[in-house]
């Protein structure tokens, strides 16, 4: 059991946060390159009706490369049996190390089929898709991410026995409810709260955006790991600086050249080029355009590190590139 083989050791879990469009085979291959073997890899969510219904293109977006292993695939859903059937085919078909039940999201299109966070308005309906699915995997992990409630921050007090005791292993929390979106702050304290309520592992998560604030995160909630999404995006990096932190608390990242904790532009570029080759080799050469968004968070100003001149003139430039060709020369003018 992935959550095992890590909190026995006595660390905590670092996990990218399954993000629908970006955190796909090739992106995840990065993570891993630069993150070492530890970190916990959850894939983007896919349709479990889709999946019944034998999607080609839904069965591909859970397939990946071995050496993204450990790797969760997230799956949405609302009724039990097709949910319990869809994590079948999913292990059968890519045999990842862990299941994930997405039911938090709060998007219209997903809520208004009572899938994702609206599953949080029915804890027990919540409770039986949990039951099916893990009959249906048997030993393999299953894990929930949840936000604190629909529109109540509180609603997760009573929701999180209910399927702590339907059978799942592990919760991550989003510490904030449907009706904000991504409005005001995530509530680590809030999610500490989740720690004395059941006694399955909790990942914390929302606003850990920088690698400085994993150990904060951590000492707020007590949680057992941290779930990263947007900080990880245009830095896969996150994870190393977050870990290279901990071990040195009294350096700066933000000021510091310690190639500890500081990422040369070389390097940048290079595993920008490393990741946009892979993109257009997994989704064929006009992929360059979908890897546009990557180059965006890539040269973010608060993601490239450094005060690099005309930043935002590079930035106009790169996300219409056409080719990876051009992409290759634009990164080696900057
Ligand atoms: C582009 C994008 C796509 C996302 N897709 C998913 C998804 O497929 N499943 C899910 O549970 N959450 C999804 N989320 C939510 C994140 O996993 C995470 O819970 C949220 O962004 C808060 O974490 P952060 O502050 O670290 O970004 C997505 C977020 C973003 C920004």
């Amino acid at each position: 059991m992935w959550i095992n083989n890590i909190l026995n050791k006595n660390r905590k879990i670092l996990a990218l946060s399954p993000m629908a469009d970006m955190t796909d085979s090739p992106f995840c291959q990065i993570v891993r390159e630069i993150s070492g073997p530890d970190v916990v890899i959850f894939r983007e969510m896919v349709s479990s009706e889709a999946i019944v219904r034998n999607s080609a293109k839904t069965l591909k977006m859970t397939e990946f490369n071995p050496k993204e292993r450990p790797i969760v695939q997230q799956i949405f859903g609302a009724d039990p049996l097709t949910m319990a059937k869809a994590a079948e085919i999913v292990m059968k078909h890519s045999n990842p190390e862990g299941i994930d039940i997405n039911m938090g999201c709060p998007v219209y299109k997903i809520t208004s089929n009572f899938n994702g966070c609206a599953l949080m308005k029915d804890a027990d309906l919540a409770g039986k898709i949990i039951k099916e699915m893990k009959q249906a995997i048997g030993d393999t992990t299953l894990s929930v991410k949840i936000r604190l409630g629909w529109n109540d921050p509180d609603e997760f007090k009573k929701f999180i026995p209910v399927i702590a005791k339907a059978g799942a292993d592990l919760i991550t929390i989003h510490g904030r409810t449907k009706e904000q979106g991504y409005g005001g702050t995530s509530d680590w304290k809030r999610i500490g709260e989740a720690k004395k309520i059941v006694d399955i592992p909790i990942l914390a998560n929302g606003d850990i955006h920088e690698p400085e604030q994993v150990s904060e995160a951590l000492a707020i909630t007590g949680a057992d790991g941290v779930m990263i999404a947007r900080g990880a995006l245009g830095n896969p990096w996150f994870f190393k600086l977050a870990e290279n932190f901990s071990r040195h608390p009294e350096r700066s990242i933000a000021e510091s050249k310690d190639p500890l904790l500081a990422i040369s532009l070389e390097e940048r570029k290079r595993i920008v080029l490393k990741h946009a080759k892979l993109h257009t080799e997994y989704y064929d050469l006009r992929g360059i355009t979908t890897f546009r968004k990557h180059l965006a968070w890539y040269f973010k100003t608060n993601k490239i590190g450094e005060n690099l001149p005309n930043l935002k003139e590079w930035r106009g430039r790169l996300v219409r590139v056409n080719s990876l060709g051009e992409l290759e020369e634009l990164l080696n003018e900057i």
